[in-house]
């Protein structure tokens, strides 16, 4: 079992690129199962979600190859349709798009209920309402989501709930469908908008994504495409925090600084120096933060996945901050893990408040996923002493390289495998 040793109290210095999205990625890799003509997928980043995803359709009959480290070429042609098991689909949620890119091409799918981060109840009643509006039958047996149609009629469809993952199966699946289908309350993340860009880069009809409406107009064939993705909000906004939380200045390159503003407000709020360029923002740390209020809400409010880690941040901002998590019941989970850390946080229901203490003290401490892992790296940097951090593989499902980034910015970061001894070496890098 792997941990990260964090030694904390390093003022980050330098520069760190940031890797593609793994939001987008997640949809965009399935999406090429639409096409007729091998598609290839630029900015990928090394993490396991995407080694799951290439493995799934690899395993279904896809030509995958690997161009370079962050490129990949996708032939979806001798790809058969096969059902998804528990075993794959409770690694990550991001296996649901596989429900609308196999019914978009085959007209049916079967896809095991899905796993991912463990943030209170997610259903997929809009997904499926979606699919049947589209003409498909939809029955879930026995743990798996079966999907059948006879044929995929354009409808119009109003989400009851403002979901990032309805609207991206919702695209996947009208994009070959007859006629006009138009979705109503569409979630409006970068991730969306990018899938859209590149389903229409392969010769989809796709207007509107990135607002509340988005209209498809089915198309018989995808050509190929090359399409790089866009860079990471989470990962940025998360070095971002990490400057922060230590009081560093760093150059965070390969971003767009649009999709930070939300991020960026809080922290120029709280008393961090953000400055931006055309791909690249610096973040200067301040001594004294104050607290603030943070409300998640879709895009373009506050992402749910920062709030982790701008909570990590405020744990040592002068005063109180209050923290409302609108988007999932359960985001809280990393809480108990920062006060072993000496956090001084109280949490009822949606809402958690912050009383700043003077620091944070490093402890073992455990992520529950991912975001909340990388609060917990964002909180152990900034701490005094060392901090274990378990269970990271929820951490490397989201972030590239996080411990090698990270070292490159001065943070002394090591991981260790803790059921080898840790070795001399190990110990010495993490001090
Ligand atoms: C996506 O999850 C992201 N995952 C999440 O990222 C992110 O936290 C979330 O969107 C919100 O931005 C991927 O993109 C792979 P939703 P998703 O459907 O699609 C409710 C991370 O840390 N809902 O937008 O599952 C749901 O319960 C992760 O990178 C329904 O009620 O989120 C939630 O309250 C974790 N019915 C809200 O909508 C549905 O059919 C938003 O969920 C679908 C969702």
């Amino acid at each position: 079992m792997e941990k990260y040793v964090i030694k904390g109290g390093v003022k980050l210095s330098g520069e760190v690129n940031v890797s593609g999205a793994k939001n987008a990625v997640v949809a965009i890799l399935p999406a090429t199962i639409l096409s007729d003509e091998p598609c290839v997928i630029e900015n990928i980043p090394n993490i396991s979600d995407v080694t799951i995803t290439l493995q799934i359709m690899r395993e279904m009959g896809a030509k995958i190859r690997l161009l370079n480290k962050t490129t990949v070429e996708i032939d979806p042609r001798p790809l058969m349709n096969m059902s998804i098991p528990y075993d794959k689909a409770k690694l990550m949620r991001a296996t649901t798009y596989f429900l609308g890119t196999l019914l978009g091409r085959f007209h049916s799918a079967h896809v095991s209920m899905p796993g991912g981060c463990n943030l209170g109840d997610r259903p997929i009643d809009q997904h499926l309402k979606c699919f049947s509006a589209l003409g498909a039958q939809c029955e879930i047996d026995g743990g798996m989501i079966n999907l059948r149609a006879d044929k995929l009629v354009g409808n119009q469809i109003f989400f009851d709930k403002n979901s990032v993952g309805a609207t991206i199966n919702g695209i996947m699946a009208a994009v070959k469908a007859e006629g006009l289908t138009v979705i109503e309350n569409a979630a409006k993340e970068p991730h969306v908008v990018d899938l859209a860009n590149c389903l229409n880069s392969m010769g989809a009809d796709i207007i509107g994504a990135g607002t509340d409406v988005i209209k498809i107009r089915g198309v018989r064939e995808l050509h190929g495409t090359t399409y790089s993705v866009i860079p990471d909000q989470i990962e940025a906004g998360t070095f971002m925090a990490a400057a922060a939380a230590t009081r560093g200045n760093i150059l965070i390159k390969n971003v767009i600084p649009k999709h930070l503003e939300p991020i960026t407000n809080k922290l120029l709020k709280i008393g961090v120096q953000v400055e931006q360029y055309d791909d690249a923002v610096r973040v200067i740390g301040g001594e004294n933060y104050v607290g603030t209020t943070i409300k998640t809400q879709p895009h373009p409010g506050f992402p749910t996945d920062m709030q982790p880690q701008m909570s990590a941040v405020l744990t040592c901002a002068k005063g109180a901050s209050m923290v409302t998590e609108s988007i999932f019941d359960n985001r809280f989970r990393y809480v108990d893990e920062l006060r072993r850390m000496g956090a001084n946080i109280s949490v009822e229901g949606r809402v958690a408040v912050i009383e700043g203490v003077e620091r944070l003290k490093g402890a073992p401490v455990k992520s529950t996923d991912l975001r909340a892992g990388a609060a917990l790296i964002v909180a152990a940097l900034g701490a005094e002493g060392t901090s274990d951090i378990y269970d990271i593989f929820h951490v490397e499902r989201g972030y590239e390289n996080m411990e090698m980034k990270l070292r490159n910015l001065g943070a002394n970061i090591c991981k260790v495998d803790e059921t080898e001894p840790v070795s001399d070496d190990a110990e010495k890098k993490a001090i």
